[in-house]
């Protein structure tokens, strides 16, 4: 049986686990506001329409800020149709997802859904159709009190109050060729370096994010993000990077995706740092991992080849990808490497949250379930507090495919008053692997659990057909003797130990 052992010091931190880290992403997209987090109809909607069995689940998610309206939609969005009485709000064409937007959810509504879910609004501006002019009254319509055009105007739809939104992305995935509006590195930094300075004469202490590449396959990675910020900065605090995972036949490498993450990391940062040393800055650019999931993009490619291009239908379903077990397995890895990155990676949004690619999945006048992905992220939400720590490791390797031999295990840890928490995944496709644990250095007492989630067919899933077919098991191998863990891990299973 392979063998990893681990030594976790409090000594050697990465730094502390911001909340933001576990952060969310709600796009105008598919089923995904539209009968996903809104249906009137349905028997648990509230006054304004949001499916309260929804809201219960994304709460136990533990999702802390919520990118929205997009993604792809909010480069060709009008803010201005989403506000104002519902029932005067124009149809639009959506032409990022070949859809009708009824604007019948906006940015009021969406308030009001976030404050039911206690979460943070996370708001992208459109700077693909649209440009500085839209972002500035966007925000004097958000934020100013009183006594402007816009803010009266906020103030007669209803709000009396600012909404306060702190964190601004300016624009989305600029670099793909498929945005509405791409731009090249020079423009769009020009535009993202303009609309920042805009923004900041209204309010200096915005947080704001510039566009990265939209994946490291991208051709411009790297050279886009020093293009970018060789113009913009010094006026924003962060900069995106979007990744997605998919099994593709290649279980070894799906399984390593964390490597992928890491050098994404990596060389994001890098190319911040070059920046920062080439205008002598004293300022660090983290990163907003604004998307990140397990998204079967293949499968989606073919569904976009059966569009007619005379249909634009409201809320079709796009993107429902129904999550196996491997796939769970692979987002607790993705957490993992964000964890191991707490420093640098100041905010991430699991992209997206309800029925598409969402670890949260509904029926229109039916149930609303956990798809396998909510497990390890609700887990490392509620567990991973305090301080990452760099965890030293040794051990047996695997063949992780395309990125060579990888460590059978891949870990992270946490400390925060006087608890632990460990994360671990097991590669190995068919063997156990034993993990020891030293904690002599973090000097966690109390008692030691294990949760995680594995099966003997790493293809099972939940659906309507059983919802709860899959859920988080307890793993009974975990034992402690004096400072020392010692565990079991199952073939392609992800885990979480709490110490405390
Ligand atoms: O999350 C789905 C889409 O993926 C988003 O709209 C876009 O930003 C990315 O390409």
């Amino acid at each position: 049986m392979p063998r990893t052992h681990l030594v976790l010091d409090a000594a050697f931190t990465v730094g502390p686990v911001r909340r933001r880290l576990f952060g969310g992403f709600v796009e105008h997209l598919g089923r995904h506001v539209y009968d996903g987090i809104h249906e009137p109809a349905h028997e648990t909607a509230d006054e304004h329409g949001f499916r309260k069995d929804v809201i219960e689940l994304v709460k136990e998610l533990g999702v802390s800020a919520i990118r929205y309206p997009g993604g792809n939609f909010v480069s060709g969005y009008k803010w201005e149709d989403g506000v104002g009485p519902v029932d005067q709000r124009p149809r639009r064409l959506d032409l990022a997802w070949h859809s009708t937007e009824t604007n019948e959810v906006g940015l009021h509504e969406f308030q009001h859904w976030l404050d039911q879910v206690d979460s943070e609004l996370m708001l992208a501006v459109n700077l693909g159709t649209r440009g500085t002019q839209e972002a500035i009254e966007l925000l004097e319509y958000a934020n100013i009190d009183a006594g402007t055009a816009l803010s009266e105007y906020r103030r007669s739809n209803g709000r009396q109050e600012p909404f306060a939104i702190t964190m601004w992305c300016l624009g989305n995935e600029m670099d793909g060729p498929w945005q509405l509006g791409h731009k090249n590195a020079e423009d769009y930094g020009k535009l993202a370096a303009m609309t920042a300075k805009a923004m900041r004469q209204i309010q200096p202490d915005l947080e704001l994010v510039a566009c990265g590449s939209s994946g490291a396959s991208m051709p411009t990675f790297g050279e886009w993000e020093r293009t970018v910020l060789e113009h913009a900065y010094d006026d924003v605090d962060y900069i995106s990077a979007h990744a997605y995972y998919e099994e593709d036949g290649d279980m070894a490498s799906f399984l390593a995706s964390g490597v992928n993450m890491d050098h994404f990391i990596k060389t994001v940062t890098t190319a911040a740092d070059h920046v920062q040393a080439q205008k002598k800055s004293d300022k660090r650019i983290d990163i907003s991992f604004d998307e990140w999931n397990v998204w079967s993009i293949s499968k989606w490619n073919e569904q976009q080849k059966t569009f007619e291009l005379q249909d634009w239908p409201v809320a079709p379903r796009l993107l429902e990808d129904v999550y196996t077990v491997a796939d769970a397995v692979v987002v607790g890895g993705l957490l993992i490497s964000l964890l191991r990155h707490a420093d640098r990676v100041a905010s991430a949004s699991l992209a997206q949250l309800v029925n598409v690619i969402g670890p949260i999945m509904t029926e229109p006048g039916g149930p609303a379930w956990r798809q396998t992905t909510f497990f390890p992220f609700s887990l490392t939400s509620k567990l991973a507090n305090g301080t990452s720590l760099q965890v030293k490791a040794s051990g047996d390797t695997v063949d992780g495919g395309k990125y060579g031999e990888v460590p059978v295990v891949d870990s992270a840890a946490t400390i925060g008053d006087g608890t632990a928490a460990v994360f671990l995944v097991n590669r190995h496709q068919t063997e156990s692997t034993t993990v020891t644990i030293d904690l002599a250095g973090i000097g966690a007492d109390g008692e030691v659990r294990a949760e995680g989630i594995w099966e003997d067919d790493v293809h099972l899933v939940n659906d309507l057909s059983d919802t709860e077919r899959v859920g988080l098991r307890t793993n009974e191998t975990v034992r402690r003797e004096g400072d020392t863990v010692t565990i079991e891990l199952p073939p392609v299973s992800w885990t979480a130990v709490s110490i405390g």
